[in-house]
């Protein structure tokens, strides 16, 4: 087994098509294409997603690997994203990367999606001390997970419904924003005030519930309407701002509730949502007043990308963690 090994990734699990090439811990080359149709339907249709992957899979991981410098001969495995994600979606990138190795006879890598958001933190430098705590937010999940090494992770608490994206992007429909409405907010939100409080619920443990906050926007929104229909658009900023404000505020509450439960002193946040503002800030304010070191990915690296299933792969090839050629993607795939 080579110690600094040549791994193209691939990354298809929803709606970015993204390629990467690392030459051992070093990231050679990124190329992602999102797609952007979905915002014309206010959210992923998944038949749409699968198709978009087809069109732009040849064309994203022809140019990360022209990229790299390298030749795909210089390559010694391929990592694809296994689940969780849209089957659809995913098969396009596994079909896609086991075809590839067979026809270049090295092997192919299977990466989990929630973990290799955590691994994003891992890409560039100052990465974080073990064990740490990692508040994992995006729009298909919501998760706090004790990192005990790059591999082995314990998920101590989860969302029982929404997950925080699906809650920005949820409630920011409901103010007419498009999908994805996380980075709408989070923009408009810097013009506003957090003037409306929106009640935190009480949820048991380390666990999050975000359905309650959407049913009370929601209902608020109607009783204002109803007396002045232009209520929304003359309030938008300060009701972003609110809205951000819970959002973030349940997450940090119950991160710090774990910190404590499990006398943890390092804390990270990936994901789609760690690229949110306000979230960054809470982070900064809380740890520096309980002494916590923290990290967070560069904004590249928070939303869907195969940087970090590379960085993943990287370190599952170093413990010889090959997938069988028979692998099949798993939309549901358990931690
Ligand atoms: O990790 P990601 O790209 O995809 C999933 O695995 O789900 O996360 C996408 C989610 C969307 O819900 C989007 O609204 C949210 O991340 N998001 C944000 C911000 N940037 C992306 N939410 C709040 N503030 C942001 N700046
Ligand atoms: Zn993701």
């Amino acid at each position: 087994m080579k110690k600094d090994p040549c791994i193209l990734a691939i990354e298809s699990s929803c709606d970015d098509t993204s390629a990467a090439v690392y030459r051992g811990a070093q990231l050679l080359s990124h190329v992602i294409s999102s797609q952007d149709m979905h915002a014309l339907t206010g959210g992923v249709i998944p038949e749409v997603a699968s198709r978009a992957h087809q069109e732009s899979i040849l064309p994203v991981v022809d140019a990360a690997v022209r990229d790299s410098g390298l030749t795909i001969s210089d390559l010694d495995a391929i990592a694809y994203t296994k689940g969780p994600g849209l089957l659809g979606a995913l098969i396009v990138g596994v079909s896609f990367a086991k075809t590839l190795a067979l026809s270049l006879d090295i092997p192919c890598i299977a990466v989990h999606h929630m973990q290799a958001h955590i691994l994003s933190n891992f890409i560039e430098s100052p990465v974080p001390d073990f064990p740490f705590l990692n508040l994992t937010v995006s729009g298909g999940h919501t998760e706090l997970v004790i990192v005990h090494d790059h591999l082995t992770m314990q998920r101590i608490g989860r969302t029982l419904d929404d997950a925080a994206g699906e809650a920005f992007d949820k409630i920011g429909k409901m103010m007419g924003l498009d999908y994805p409405a996380g980075p709408q907010m989070d923009r408009i939100a810097l013009g506003g005030k957090a003037i409306y409080a929106f009640t935190e619920p009480d949820i048991a443990d380390l666990d999050f519930s975000f359905s309650g906050l959407k049913t009370s926007v929601m209902r608020f929104l109607k009783r204002q309407i109803d007396q002045d229909p232009s209520f929304i658009n003359d309030h938008l900023a300060d009701l972003c701002a609110s809205v951000q404000e819970r959002i973030c505020t349940i997450l940090m509450h119950k991160t710090e509730k774990a910190m404590r439960q499990h006398e943890l002193r390092h804390v990270a946040l990936a994901g789609g949502v760690s690229a949110n503002s306000r979230l960054r800030q809470l982070l900064v304010e809380r740890a520096q007043a309980h002494g916590w070191t923290y990290y967070y990915p560069a904004l590249s690296y928070c939303t869907d990308n195969a940087a970090m299933i590379g960085i993943t792969a990287y370190y599952k090839y170093l413990r010889g963690e090959f997938a069988e050629i028979t692998d099949t993607p798993d939309p549901r795939l358990a931690w």
